[in-house]
């Protein structure tokens, strides 16, 4: 049945534009999609809000290094988030970007009623600020004199402020947090934020004096307001607070506020306090994933050691990236992200259980029944057991997703379709079909199969939007491709006997590991033959030479070969070791036209 009139709000942290957006913001925007979709999917109306966090000493920061205005320098950049947002599917009902005029109005109303009613006031403000955090810290905070979240310097401010009163507010949090269990979720880390409020809240420096790129304090053009106090609001303007009533009372408060374990604090202290102060309701959920993290650690700008979401879906397709990313990461903890195993995941889940399921099923509608999908006969016992295991499936995933464990609600579906390979095992078609006697028993096992199908696909729809349409092109089991209800994977029985199924595109190819792995090395030679000719033409023009700063900033070292080859496959690749004082390191480069291996050794 449809739930009519229902209304649900969920949103991601609105990304800062200082740079391009990684597979960690990904991860938040896909999986809060899959969310969105499975809430349209059972018949609510969605508000899904993200966007970009554009204020700020950061971004005025990053702009002046590049010699730009902090408008146009992230206006590129927000234009590439969005297309990100398409490239991933993304379903968002708006997206806000916090220098927006409708956002200026309602952060400088906010602050202006907050200030007349006494809960913000004016002080000075000494202490350390971590600027990639874009937070304030005591010195007592501070890990070895650094930023305790990122390990990062931070720097000693000491400037006229407007502080906003949290002091006031600690207690009737405390209390709101314990009356609902479920405000902060996963439980482990609603503890961490029981404790930090009993530790002590202090008051917040909500406006600084130093950089321009803010909103100003309506009162007072010296300061501009503290861009936390400014990006928290978005979730209120995103939904017309001040200018859509109707709007905003048929969203707010907000069903979940999805974001990492990073900025948690921000969401589940000062956010509702700064709602109490407005006299507004709390959200319903802030709930705080763990982090993608790669073998190095956490992925960050500075370590290079970025991921870029675009280019994996250029190499793998869209459905199966959001897959790895929603499956990936168990719930509340951190996942690891490596392209090996990204490809075990394509591999095996897609490729293999869905993949076969699929190419199998079809190709023995076809064979035995002319490509008409069997009608079902009397079911056996192992029928039945294929069937509750289905509405199993349905009823797990659901539980599942509604608590936002994504990965636990994608293992359920895989378990359906591991159950269905080996009810063919099982049941053994090709034998049946050899026995015209058998030929009702065939049909109805291979109507299970379809049933199975079916199902799964609906219910693994809100991560792989495009695996209904595809699948159907070859299966025809849905006559209403756009509007699949997530309760149609909770009935059994509802694909159509005599809908003909056609042969089709293998939907997920084998990755094979040993040709992407000669198409890396493929690349990197043609790479180096650019570089290689773009060098020559440079010294034949004899054109610009490197000014001295330039030259300043190389760090140049004396190593000695160790040992060298030649790469396989690759006409101009050597592969170097060399020792330098302690350290060996390995080098490929592109010198193997000019000489020998044995010449370099020494
Ligand atoms: N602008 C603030 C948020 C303001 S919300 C009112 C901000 N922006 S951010 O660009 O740094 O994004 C942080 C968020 O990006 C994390 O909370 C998380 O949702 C996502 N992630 C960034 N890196 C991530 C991983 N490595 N792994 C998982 N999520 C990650 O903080």
């Amino acid at each position: 049945m449809m739930q009519k009139n229902k209304n649900f709000y969920i949103t991601t942290p609105i990304y800062y534009p200082s740079d391009n957006l990684h597979i960690g913001h990904a991860y938040t925007t896909v999986a809060a999609d899959c969310i969105a979709r499975f809430k349209r999917m059972q018949g609510y109306n969605i508000f899904y809000l993200t966007g970009t966090d554009e204020h700020g000493q950061k971004i005025e920061k990053a702009a002046i290094d590049k010699n730009m205005t902090p408008q146009a320098y992230i206006d590129d950049i927000v234009s590439n988030i969005r297309k990100l947002w398409d490239t991933l599917l993304i379903t968002h009902t708006d997206f806000i970007r916090t220098t927006e005029q409708r956002h200026q109005e309602v952060v400088q109303e906010i602050f202006q009623q907050v200030y007349d009613q006494g809960d913000i006031y004016l002080s000075e403000y000494e202490g350390w600020y971590c600027l990639p955090c874009e937070t304030f810290f005591t010195e007592r905070q501070l890990v070895n004199g650094k930023c305790p979240d990122c390990e990062r310097e931070v720097q000693l401010l000491k400037e006229e402020s407007y502080f906003f009163k949290m002091s006031k507010y600690a207690h009737r949090l405390l209390d709101h947090i314990n009356e609902h269990p479920d405000f902060i979720q996963p439980e482990s880390r609603r503890n961490e934020v029981i404790n930090f409020i009993k530790s002590g809240l202090d008051d917040l420096c909500v406006s600084r004096t130093t950089f321009k790129w803010g909103i100003p304090v309506p009162f007072n053009e010296k300061h501009v307001v503290y861009v936390w106090f400014d990006a928290l609001i978005n979730y209120l303007t995103g939904i017309g607070y001040a200018s859509d009533q109707q709007l905003f009372n048929k969203y707010w408060p907000a069903d979940v506020h999805l974001m990492a374990k990073d900025i948690l604090r921000f969401h589940a202290i000062i956010w509702p306090i700064m709602l109490m102060a407005l006299n507004l309701p709390l959200p319903k959920k802030v709930f705080a994933h763990g982090w993608i993290m790669l073998e190095g650690g956490k992925m960050s700008k500075s370590k290079g050691n970025v991921i870029d979401p675009r280019i994996l879906v250029e190499k793998y397709g869209v459905d199966a990236i959001r897959y790895y990313l929603v499956k990936e990461m168990s719930f509340g903890q951190d996942g690891m992200y490596s392209e090996d195993m990204l490809v075990n995941r394509i591999n095996s889940d897609l490729a293999n259980d869905l993949g076969n399921l699929i190419s199998r099923t079809a190709a023995m509608i076809m064979k035995y029944f002319n490509g008409q999908i069997p009608k079902p006969l009397k079911p056996g016992s192992i029928d039945e057991e294929l069937k509750e295991t289905a509405e199993k499936t349905f009823q797990d995933a659901t539980v599942k997703l509604e608590k936002l464990d994504f990965s636990a609600y994608l293992i359920s579906c895989t378990r359906l379709i591991s159950r269905a390979n080996k009810y063919i095992d099982e049941t053994e078609p090709w034998r049946l079909a050899k026995d015209e006697k058998q030929k009702d028993r065939l049909g109805t096992v291979l109507y299970n199969l379809i049933e199975c199908i079916r199902i799964a696909i609906v219910l693994m729809a809100p991560t792989m939007p495009l695996l209904p349409e595809r699948a159907n092109k070859q299966l025809n089991i849905f006559d209403n491709i756009q509007e699949l209800t997530w309760q149609s994977a909770g009935e059994w029985g509802i694909s159509t006997p005599g809908n003909q199924v056609k042969k089709g595109e293998i939907l997920f190819p084998r990755i094979d590991f040993q040709q992407m792995e000669e198409k890396k090395l493929a690349d990197l030679n043609e790479q180096v033959n650019k570089t290689h000719n773009a060098a020559v033409d440079q010294t034949t023009n004899e054109k610009e030479y490197i000014s001295i700063d330039d030259f300043a900033r190389l760090d140049l070292r004396v190593a000695e070969i160790i040992s060298c080859e030649k790469m396989e496959k690759a006409d101009k690749l050597l592969i170097l070791r060399v020792k330098i004082g302690e350290e060996e390191r390995t080098i490929v480069s592109g010198i193997a036209q000019h000489y020998n291996p044995e010449q370099l050794i020494g």
